[in-house]
């Protein structure tokens, strides 16, 4: 049963290469997890989902706590792969615990002892996830500055993604490998592009794509104005698609909230004015933002946004603005000598990450409540 105590394993075989020993305390590891999923799971009564807590997860004599000592016996280079394994298997085992102890604590109340004096099991109550908090927070601040809600389709035709928004036809962001386009009947979503010219190729094949997931919530704007006379004053909140490798800032998926105001005399200066009381208002009144000029198709001129990071050593970038193009506003038949408009586009998990301190974008996305508890 303890053979994998450290005490029982001591007189480590010198010839065992460090790969070895790896593969074997990963093995071993496996075989101990299983051994305690089973335990936990077959527990009946909560003396005995006890006495495996003790086995398996004890401060002190716990089979796991063994696994762990063996971390010192491994070669300094195999320790991170087995720390990772470690890792995992504990939380697998202290999830199995809770799991057996709400089990056996249900079968004790219920079927044939029922003991209606007991106190009420009481449910565990859920809440919103972070971002949804965000993003209705978000839509609450706006309402007040008097921007209602607009709504968008996440699969977007390339019009509306692009076309509408002055974005010409050789433009690097419709690259293929920067974008999920959807297949057309019959034929290849994403042609193969050769690894030499990237956009070319690929858009040419069979034709340009036509659908797409949206790459940004600005296809939101051109819907908005397509469907009504100025003025406006709208956000949209939703998610954008970008094939972007996931780490800690970058994700496949993210969501954005874009702003849209038109009206007759609207100026950078308002622009300037809602996004910084936005932010102290979202993020609080000492934060620090700046705008930097920057180009973007549909507006001009262009900021992008930047705030202050927590801890104030380094600035990060909240998304984009400008001045509606005057293009944009005459391919949605306004006239842009009557009326003229500023726009922009903020990443919320930013906004949601800076405001709770989250340093790691893909904790918003794993469901782990033992995360998502804290919000
Ligand atoms: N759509 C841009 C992006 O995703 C952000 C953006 C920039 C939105 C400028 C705007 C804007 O509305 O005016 O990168």
């Amino acid at each position: 049963m303890m053979q994998q105590s450290a005490s029982a394993r001591k007189p480590k075989p010198p010839e065992m290469s460090s790969t070895d020993s790896l593969a074997v305390a990963l093995a071993d590891l496996d075989v101990l997890l299983a051994a305690g999923l089973n335990a936990f799971k077959s527990a009946a009564t909560s003396e005995a989902v006890e006495a495996s807590r003790i086995d398996y997860l004890g401060q002190k004599q716990g089979r796991l706590r063994a696994a762990q000592d063996r971390l010192k016996s491994l070669e300094p280079a195999s320790r991170r792969a087995y720390g990772q394994q470690f890792n995992a298997a504990k939380a697998a085992l202290e999830a199995a615990l809770d799991a057996a102890r709400v089990r056996v604590e249900r079968r004790a109340t219920t079927p044939i002892g029922l003991d209606v004096t007991l106190p009420g099991i009481r449910p565990r109550l859920g809440h919103r996830h972070p971002l949804t908090q965000t993003a209705d927070e978000l839509i609450d601040l706006f309402g007040r500055f008097g921007f209602a809600v607009a709504r968008g389709p996440e699969v977007e035709d390339v019009h509306h993604n692009f076309d509408a928004l002055n974005i010409p036809p050789n433009h690097f962001a419709r690259d293929p490998l920067d974008n999920f386009y959807l297949a057309a009947d019959g034929e290849p979503s994403q042609p193969e592009a050769p690894a030499t010219s990237r956009s070319e190729s690929a858009l040419s094949r069979s034709g340009p794509p036509t659908a797409m997931l949206r790459s940004q919530t600005s296809t939101v704007q051109i819907r908005v104005m397509e469907s009504q006379p100025p003025p406006v004053r709208v956000i949209a909140i939703g998610r954008v698609y970008r094939p972007d490798t996931v780490d800690a800032t970058h994700s496949f998926m993210f969501h954005q909230i874009e702003g849209l105001m038109v009206d007759r005399g609207v100026t950078m200066a308002h622009l300037k004015s809602v996004l910084r009381l936005f932010a102290e208002s979202y993020l609080g009144r000492e934060v620090k933002i700046r705008f930097r000029p920057s180009f973007f198709p549909f507006t001009e001129p262009s900021v992008e946004v930047d705030m202050l990071w927590h801890g104030g050593e380094r600035w990060v970038e909240m998304g984009g603005a400008g001045m509606v193009d005057p293009n944009v506003l005459r391919s949605v038949g306004y006239d842009p000598e009557d009326v003229t408009g500023f726009a922009f586009g903020l990443g919320i998990e930013r906004l949601c990450m800076r405001r709770h301190g989250i340093d790691d974008i893909r904790l918003l996305y794993q469901n782990d409540v033992r995360f998502l508890r804290q919000f």
